[in-house]
């Protein structure tokens, strides 16, 4: 496992902060930045994008893990997500099973409240157990 620094998690929480500006949240007020990190050291930002329909609304990790899969990446290190608010967001499970098609159990989720006067750091294994994905249908 390839460890990230001090620095490191403040430079991808740093891109979670300014993505948390792009953020489309007229409905929750909830604004969400990301910023993942891919095995060969490129960030991708992404943000919560809501809906008046409500159930097409996409959170911020999935919009940088789709934007980065677009461009080919399919191996990650780690995800820093900001919040709003006190207390940290933890990603949700759809988020969690988006990661489990593509991060190992050592993945990195950073997260923060919307101040940074909270951090957490979690792996993958940590926040989805006994996750179902390519290997249990043999891929
Ligand atoms: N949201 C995220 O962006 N990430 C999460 O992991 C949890 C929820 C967004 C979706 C919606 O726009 C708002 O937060 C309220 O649920």
């Amino acid at each position: 496992m390839k460890v990230l620094t001090k620095q490191e998690m403040d430079r991808l929480l740093d891109l979670a902060e300014e993505a948390r500006n792009h953020a489309y949240s007229p409905y929750s007020h909830y604004s969400v930045g990301a910023a993942l990190l891919t095995a060969d050291g490129q960030v991708y930002q992404g943000c919560n994008i809501e809906n008046a329909g409500f159930t097409p609304t996409i959170c911020a990790e999935r919009t940088a893990f789709f934007k980065a899969i677009y461009d080919g990446h399919r191996a990650f290190r780690a995800v820093a997500v900001i919040a709003t608010g006190e207390e940290m967001g933890f990603p949700c499970g759809v988020c969690r099973q988006v990661m489990a098609e593509f991060c190992d159990k050592d993945f990195l989720i950073i997260t923060a409240n919307g101040d940074r006067t909270k951090v957490d750091v979690s792996t993958f294994e940590q926040l989805l157990p006994h996750s179902f994905g390519p290997k249990d249908l043999n891929v």
